[in-house]
């Protein structure tokens, strides 16, 4: 019997020894965005204006004041997920990958494409993600 990449990570998981990533041994959170349901809501108030937020592997910016903006977490490029938002970039804390917190497009390599864009709609005091 063969053991693959697949078979491997599995089996590590498995034995509650931890999910090591392919990016160098971070720990990765479930990979559907958004929750259960696949909706996220926050408060507009935890997205700082200028800055963004992570969440259930979501990414929620807010470039400009009153304007969100909303992206699938997981980075294109091995597939971390980011967890830093600056002013100017989303960055992804395995190789460095950055993107721009307005749409999502690559800023600094090494990934190759943008983050997936998700639908962020402010209902009240909330921001709604889907
Ligand atoms: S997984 Fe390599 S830069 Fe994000």
């Amino acid at each position: 019997m063969s053991i693959n990449r697949r078979t491997a990570l599995g089996a590590v998981t498995a034995t509650g020894a931890g999910a090591l990533s392919a990016c160098g041994g971070e720990e990765q959170q479930p990979r559907e965005p958004g929750g259960k349901d696949g909706e996220l809501r926050l408060p507009t108030s935890d997205v700082p204006e200028g800055g963004g937020v992570v969440r259930e592997r979501v990414v929620v910016t807010q470039p400009r004041s009153g304007t969100f903006e909303a992206f699938d977490a997981t980075c294109p490029h091995q597939g971390c997920a980011v967890d830093e938002v600056t002013e100017k970039a989303i960055v992804c804390p395995c190789h460095g990958s950055e993107f721009d917190p307005t749409d999502g497009s690559v800023t600094h390599g090494p990934a190759e494409k943008g983050l997936t864009r998700m639908k962020a709609t402010v209902k009240g005091d909330e921001v709604v993600v889907s």
